[in-house]
């Protein structure tokens, strides 16, 4: 389940991971779409046609299962902007996904320090979980 949460939490993949995504982000425009995270496992996404939810559920150690819910209310905008590459960016965080799991596995990964910049929400997510999994 935390590699999916971190992923969600930082958009500095953005540009390295989904192409397409980082071309229809209109960097002139305020507002793309907006996403609300709540801990510690479902994700609201709002886009121009509509809203699409992802609940996150751990399996065990190492499975999780996200679920991808969509409410459409505007079809003639399932083709603007970042909700138009929605599927294709799903199926490029579960690639990344994957392999940062795969890759925490390896006896040659060691955690490292958070970017200050870059990783304020995985950070937050975190700092929560220890909170939670410490409380009595
Ligand atoms: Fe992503």
């Amino acid at each position: 389940m935390g590699p999916y949460c971190n992923n969600y939490l930082e958009g500095f993949h953005i540009p390295f991971v989904h192409d397409d995504l980082d071309a229809v982000l209109d960097y002139g425009k305020n507002v793309a779409a907006y996403y609300y995270w709540v801990f510690p496992n479902m994700m609201f996404n709002f886009y121009p046609w509509g809203l699409s939810v992802n609940i996150v559920q751990p399996l065990n150690i190492e499975r999780t299962k996200v679920s991808f819910v969509s409410y459409v209310w505007d079809r003639s905008k399932l083709d603007e902007g970042a909700g138009s590459v929605l599927d294709k960016v799903e199926m490029e965080d579960e690639a990344v996904v994957e392999g940062v799991q795969k890759g925490v596995r390896s006896r040659f990964y060691k955690a490292g320090r958070f970017s200050p910049t870059h990783e304020k929400g995985v950070h937050h997510f975190h700092r929560l979980l220890a909170a939670f999994l410490n409380r009595e």
